[in-house]
């Protein structure tokens, strides 16, 4: 987290983007009469303050595009409630919803499939601009090459098609394109992971350096915690559709409370090798969303579940300022603690 980042979030309490009890289900039919649902969030409390980036983690199918295209308005949730800026998305007017869809924008895991093949670079970033009228047509034309230089593409690129570009340019055209509108929230789903190793570095450094200049905030989502460390001031960790552990980085990564966010730290290959705590490794694959394990939803795959586990839904426990987690068992561990603490200092006073 930066100097910067930290000032802006002690200044500002009221979180520019809520979430609350979000819930996305897929109605699916089985079989001649059956029907079901996928659930695919069930849920969910987050919230961003302005210029702060939350890292979403969580394996393949854990829920995590499903809440971002909800957040960015391009999916519409089942139940629960959206607030940005301190208004509800669901209840806005017309214009209030065209507001939003300009403040939040959504920067994709395949460049490719947000730019337009037949389009030049210009036109692409150019259509926002067009879309909501923003300036004159000259102003306009400048502004597309302002941030052909924001995003570090040659001003040249913008008389080419995407098929002349790399991956990382062709994701710093979208990027470029997403940010055309001024928004105050990307949410970014992978823009990472369909690019080469040696780019997503570059992209994930431009992600850094936007949000410092232009004080953004962003959501990004990750299916490891290996690339957020860097970029996120806090990690919210997703599973099976439910948030369940989330913190400030520097926590999450040094002290997880939850054995589902350390399996995924325990897999990230240079994961601090003088860490004391037991190292978790994860087996077995995501269950299904449309019937989720009964109590807690990792039960079937915890090393350290006990018998409520299968029974009985863990609820959140705060571990510490901004730190919280859904495990019985780690619930438990810090219960003796304080209980520990609690009897020393009667001892020492008596
Ligand atoms: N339109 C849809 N109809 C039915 N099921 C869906 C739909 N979209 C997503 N799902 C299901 O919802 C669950 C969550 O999917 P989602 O794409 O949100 O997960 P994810 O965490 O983004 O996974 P990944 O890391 O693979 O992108 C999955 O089981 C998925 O198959
Ligand atoms: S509640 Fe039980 S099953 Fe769930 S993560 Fe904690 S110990 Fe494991
Ligand atoms: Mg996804």
């Amino acid at each position: 987290m930066t100097e910067q980042t930290r000032t802006v979030i002690d200044r500002d309490p009221a979180p520019l983007l809520e979430v609350e009890g979000l819930v996305k289900r897929f109605p699916i039919r089985r079989g001649l009469f059956g029907s079901g649902a996928v659930h695919a969030v069930e849920g969910v409390d987050l919230q961003i303050h302005a210029g702060e980036v939350l890292s979403l983690v969580g394996e393949s199918g854990s829920g995590k595009s499903t809440l971002g295209m909800c957040v960015t308005g391009m999916s519409t949730p089942t139940a629960g409630r959206i607030r940005f800026a301190g208004e509800d998305v669901a209840l806005a007017s017309r214009r209030g919803r065209a507001d939003f869809r300009r403040r939040v924008q959504p920067v994709f895991q395949d460049p490719r499939s947000s730019l337009d093949p037949r389009w030049p670079i210009e036109r692409t970033i150019r259509e926002p601009l067009d879309a909501y009228r923003v300036g004159s047509s000259v102003e306009r034309t400048a502004r597309v090459a302002e941030l052909m230089d924001l995003v570090g593409l040659p001003r040249h690129f913008a008389s080419r098609q995407p098929r002349e570009l790399s991956g990382g340019q062709q994701q710093r055209v979208a990027i470029a394109a997403a940010l055309a509108l001024r928004p105050e929230l990307l949410v970014a789903d992978e823009p990472v992971s369909a690019l080469d190793v040696s780019v997503q570095a570059q992209i994930l450094n431009l992600l850094d350096e936007l949000r410092n200049r232009l004080k953004l905030a962003l959501l990004f989502i990750a299916h490891d915690l290996s690339v957020v460390e860097h970029l996120s001031d806090r990690v919210a960790v997703m599973y099976l559709g439910r948030i369940v552990e989330t913190g400030p980085v520097e926590r999450i990564f040094s002290a997880p409370e939850h054995p589902y966010t350390r399996a995924l730290i325990d897999a990230i290959p240079h994961a601090d090798p003088g860490r004391k705590m037991s190292r978790i490794r994860l087996t077995g694959e995501i269950p299904s969303p449309v019937n989720p394990p009964s109590g807690c939803r990792f039960h079937p795959r915890c090393p350290v579940a006990v018998d409520r586990c299968s029974t009985e839904e863990p609820q959140d426990t705060q571990f510490d300022e901004g730190h919280s987690a859904a495990c019985h068992v780690a619930a438990a561990g810090l219960a003796q603690r304080r209980s520990i603490i609690s009897t020393i200092s009667e001892g020492a006073t008596s």
